[in-house]
């Protein structure tokens, strides 16, 4: 996977790429990332990448020929689906996302797809919006990280690389954590303890130290089941439960108060 960047910060992305997953999946070759600063693609002597917005309205808006300028070098193409202009191909065009408070969601499901490709492009907006064209003829794909607003969209640039970096074959080294993680699995994950077995008075669920592995599987299903409920009962909705489940919840859930969720 290739994840190109465009932003006028590129300096923001320096840190947070040099640790961790993303760090180790560009080590192991399944991740590399190219940060492109907008500013050299900016129009006229002073390289300007924002404009005042027609029809008046407060604050700056971008500029389309900078992002355009940029994301047709990187992909060595025309990607701009202008009127008259050369035809652009979408289907052999990799995503070009733009991130903005206004596109889809973002969630574990849409990560999965973004991993996919093999290769992305992710445009990060700032100031108080980006002019309609960009997001019209240049972007394939706008995403959001959440209802609130960020002053740029960096920052949700740095969270996508990231999650889709950890889904990426061979990353994890142990492959079964993404797929049994709270999101991939529907639910969240139930309380989890390592060691010591008793810290200043509280000590570990007797059954995880049981040695039991039937009655350890199930009580963590169940864990699981009654931290969704408690917390996130729109995920537990939309979820498929087997009958097993369903049983194990509605008991959970009659029995509500008298089993404490762990945590
Ligand atoms: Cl992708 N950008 C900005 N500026 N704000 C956001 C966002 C993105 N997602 C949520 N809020």
């Amino acid at each position: 996977m290739h994840i190109d960047i465009v932003t006028l910060f590129p300096s923001m992305f320096v840190g947070p790429f040099e640790e961790s997953i993303i760090r180790r999946a560009q080590e192991k070759g399944a991740l590399s990332v190219a940060v492109h600063d907008l500013r050299l693609y900016g129009v006229g002597p002073h390289r300007q990448v924002d404009d005042v917005p027609y029809g008046g309205g407060a604050g700056m808006l971008m500029r389309p020929e900078p992002f355009v300028a940029a994301v047709e070098t990187l992909l060595d193409r025309p990607a701009f689906r202008g009127a008259g202009g050369p035809p652009v191909d979408l289907s052999t065009l990799p995503p070009i996302v733009l991130l903005t408070p206004q596109g889809r969601l973002l969630t574990q499901k849409v990560v999965y797809e973004l991993a996919e490709h093999s290769r992305l492009v992710l445009l990060c907006g700032r100031y108080e919006g980006v002019d309609e064209r960009i997001r019209r003829y240049l972007a394939t794909d706008e995403i959001s990280i959440g209802d609130y607003v960020l002053s740029g969209g960096e920052l949700a640039a740095m969270l996508i690389v990231d999650a889709v970096a950890r889904v990426l074959p061979g990353v994890l080294g142990y492959e079964r954590a993404a797929a049994e993680d709270s999101f991939a699995a529907g639910l969240l994950e139930g309380p989890q303890y390592t060691r010591p077995p008793v810290f200043r008075g509280r000590a570990v669920p007797d059954v995880l130290r049981s040695g039991h592995h039937e009655r350890i599987a199930r009580w963590k299903r169940e864990q699981a089941l009654l931290r969704t409920w408690k917390r996130r009962p729109d995920l537990l909705a939309r979820q498929h439960l087997s009958d097993e489940d369903q049983t194990l919840l509605a008991r959970l859930q009659q029995a509500s108060g008298k089993i404490e969720e762990e945590g």
